[in-house]
């Protein structure tokens, strides 16, 4: 069984040399399962054929807005519509700046307009283009409207130049539009125009210039929520603490170290709409930190005064202004969950608690499943059936949505 099996990707093939990697990527996508129906812009056709991509799609490539025969066979309306994602590939700057700016002087440009389908983009350009700010503006702004962005890799390009610019390559491409299509609840837009703000992974407290207290968070909750709110249209901003994990796909992501830093992050990132705080955030960090490593000498290991971290969850629960309209916290618990969850919901003042067992033998820290109860502000509570972060995640994202109003 192929992991895109029953799946429709709609191409869209612009106007660089990278596109020759584009006919590789139809047959990628195909040997998952996928059927691939391709777009090229006139750019395009100067680096690879309609037949080509029609000989390797096993479908007719389109390239005219006003063809007639086009219009009346499938028309770019139904060419939006009839997918399941839409990948561009490789997406230049120019493609990049027409669909920032939402114009449609092509067909390409049209469908990308037209469509409300996820959207894939394997950036591919010159270094120095990529680089420019307009570019980067652009950029900022596809991925604010939840655009989905993949590449560009760094390496050597056409132009014997070295730099980021290179189109990721096809299996790349290939894993992003299974990662896309795997987070999306509702076609992506069941938390479209609301911006997300998460927490995730743990906190680094530092002891010394080498040393630090942490905990054993690896993240992969808090970002499997920024993920799947991602793919659900939602503009996200994930605020993490140290993890080994990649950056969710169109998410921006704000990297610290220690609590305080988090919560001047999380601060930063308001207003939002909605906030959900998953992170492990140490309680309490060492006090006088020294700038020096603490040597170890004939006096014995140095006391570790303790001093407490701001909470950041009951910090912006309590706002007077700029509260996000839902708060959620988690709460991470070994014993009796329910009753401490509780307890919790009204000592923090936030809206909704997801409170885990994270007893060692439930493997719920570090591990890829969760066993999750819903606990709401008027003492409801839900439990969910032992199901993997990403799904847990997905779930959560489908509540979110209803329990928020439309902008
Ligand atoms: O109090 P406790 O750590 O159990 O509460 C857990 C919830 O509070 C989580 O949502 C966590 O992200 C948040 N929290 C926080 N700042 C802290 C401690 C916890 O935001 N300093």
């Amino acid at each position: 069984m192929g992991t895109l099996d029953g799946k429709r990707v709609l191409l869209v093939i612009g106007g660089g040399i990278a596109a020759y990697k584009s006919l590789d990527l139809i047959r990628r996508l195909r040997e998952r399962g996928a059927s691939v129906r391709c777009v090229l812009t006139k750019g395009a056709q100067e680096f690879v054929t309609p037949l080509a991509a029609a000989s390797l799609s096993g479908q007719r490539a389109h390239t005219d807005l006003f063809d007639r025969a086009d219009e009346a066979d499938i028309g770019h309306i139904r060419l939006a519509r009839d997918a399941d994602a839409v990948v561009v590939a490789p997406a230049t700057a120019n493609t990049l700046a027409r669909m920032a700016g939402g114009h449609a002087p092509d067909l390409a440009s049209t469908v990308l307009l037209a469509t409300t389908l996820p959207i894939l983009i394997a950036p591919a350009m010159n270094v120095r283009m990529w680089l420019h700010p307009a570019t980067q503006r652009n950029l900022a702004l596809l991925k604010g409207d939840g655009i989905a962005v993949v590449g560009p890799n760094v390496g050597r390009m056409a132009e014997a130049e070295t730099g980021p610019g290179r189109m990721a390559e096809p299996d790349e491409i290939a894993d992003a539009v299974e990662a896309l299509l795997a987070g999306r609840p509702d076609g992506g837009t069941l938390l479209a125009g609301r911006h997300l703000l998460v927490t995730s992974g743990p906190t680094h407290e530092p002891i010394d210039p080498v040393r630090y207290l942490a905990n054993r968070s690896s993240g992969k909750q808090g970002h499997a929520i920024a993920a799947a709110a991602a793919a659900a249209g939602a503009r996200v901003t994930l605020v993490s603490g140290p993890v080994t994990l990649p950056d969710p796909l169109g998410v921006t992501v704000v990297r610290i170290e220690t609590a305080r830093e988090m919560l001047a992050a999380v601060e930063a990132a308001l207003p939002a709409d909605i906030a959900v705080f998953a992170a492990a955030v140490a309680d309490w960090r060492p006090a006088n930190l020294g700038d020096e490593k603490i040597k170890k000498g004939p006096d014995g290991p140095p006391p570790l005064g303790l001093v407490e971290n701001p909470d950041i969850l009951a910090t912006i629960a309590r706002r007077r202004e700029g509260r996000p309209p839902l708060v959620v916290g988690f709460a991470a618990e070994t014993t009796e969950v329910i009753a401490h969850a509780r307890a919790k919901i009204a000592r923090k003042g936030c809206d909704l608690i997801v409170a885990n067992d994270v007893s060692t033998a439930t493997g719920v820290m570090g591990g890829d499943r969760n066993s999750v109860h819903l606990i709401g502000r008027d003492g409801s509570l839900e439990t969910w059936p032992v199901l993997p972060k990403d799904e847990v995640a997905r779930r959560l994202v489908v509540r979110l949505a209803a329990l928020t109003t439309t902008p």
